[in-house]
């Protein structure tokens, strides 16, 4: 490894002049453990999939977790009783729908008592998709309004109450699931894309907004991913050409999406602000 000396005008910690990286990494290893130690982290939808790998992950980088989920308790259990050891509880369970607001802010109460601490981290991955995939022209109101109710209004009432609590003065992070497909703008996914694409633009926004307070807001977009919401209502003939459409030539996994997710809430994440990554191995 080269060793440079800091310039410390260009680093946040004034650091003695005889300190190098080198010196830094060290002390910085010694002294933390893991990089999310003992913050607190909220993940919507994490009963399964995306949301469940996500939630794994961020434990294993020393978060704190609130499991929410709408109706799997015991998939949601099954989670929490993955990251918690018979000394330590280190995630809680919790249902809650997050189009509703009163919901929405019970999950931070819950999050602030089970951990005596405020959430410092919030990830949005609750969501639902019409399984009919009808074009726009066959869409019921019914299915418009079911989609817009949890994608859209969901994500900017999570995003609204994760603006006033998380915790201010650094670490504070807001990260959205959202979809490759509003890049690719497929037939038959209408509503649901077009719900993505209203919560990647309040998260660009919600970036600006949050100036002066540390807290990050981005948005994570998946390709296809293999999960119960990518399965519904395809076909085998439909599933084997996405994976032949893919310049890797397979389907995501949910832990192809988790680490992208652990980065941006990490120390290391800070500079990425505002930004839409889609993830969606050369997808789209
Ligand atoms: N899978 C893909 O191919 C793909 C691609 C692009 C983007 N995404 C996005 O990635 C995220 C995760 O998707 P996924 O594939 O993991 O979905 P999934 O397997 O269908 O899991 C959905 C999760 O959301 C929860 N949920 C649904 N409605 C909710 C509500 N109103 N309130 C609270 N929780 C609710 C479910 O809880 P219960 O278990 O209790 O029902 C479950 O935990 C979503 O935002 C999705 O749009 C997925």
């Amino acid at each position: 490894m080269n060793v440079h000396p800091i310039p410390t005008t260009l680093t946040k910690t004034i650091l003695p002049p005889t300190y190098s990286y080198t010196t830094l990494i060290m002390a910085e290893s010694s002294t933390n453990s893991l990089p999310l130690q003992d913050r607190v982290a909220i993940v919507t939808g994490a009963s399964r999939g995306i949301g469940r790998a996500i939630a794994l992950h961020l434990a294993s980088l020393g978060a704190k977790l609130l499991i929410n989920y709408a109706s799997n308790s015991a998939q949601a259990h099954s989670v929490a009783a993955q990251i918690n050891t018979p000394s330590a509880l280190r995630a809680v369970t919790f249902q809650a729908d997050i189009s509703h607001p009163d919901q929405v802010k019970s999950l931070f109460d819950a999050a602030e008592s089970a951990f005596n601490s405020p959430v410092h981290i919030f990830v949005n991955s609750a969501a639902v998709l019409d399984a009919k995939y009808p074009t726009l022209a066959h869409t019921t109101l019914e299915d418009f309004d079911r989609t817009f109710s949890v994608n859209a209004r969901g994500a900017f009432l999570c995003c609204r109450e994760a603006a006033n609590r998380i915790k201010r003065g650094g670490g504070g992070r807001i990260i959205c699931l959202t979809a490759s497909l509003v890049a690719a703008l497929i037939p038959k996914y209408g509503a649901y894309t077009a719900s993505k694409a209203a919560v990647e633009a309040m998260v660009k926004i919600l970036a600006k907004e949050l100036k002066g307070t540390g807290i990050t807001a981005n948005a994570v977009a998946p390709g296809a991913v293999a999960t119960d919401m990518f399965y519904a209502g395809k076909t085998e003939e439909t599933v084997k050409k996405l994976v032949e459409e893919c310049p890797l030539g397979r389907l995501g996994e949910a832990d192809d999406v988790a680490p992208v997710v652990g980065f941006l809430a990490s120390d290391a994440g800070e500079w990425v602000n505002g930004q839409i990554i889609r993830v969606n191995g050369g997808c789209v």
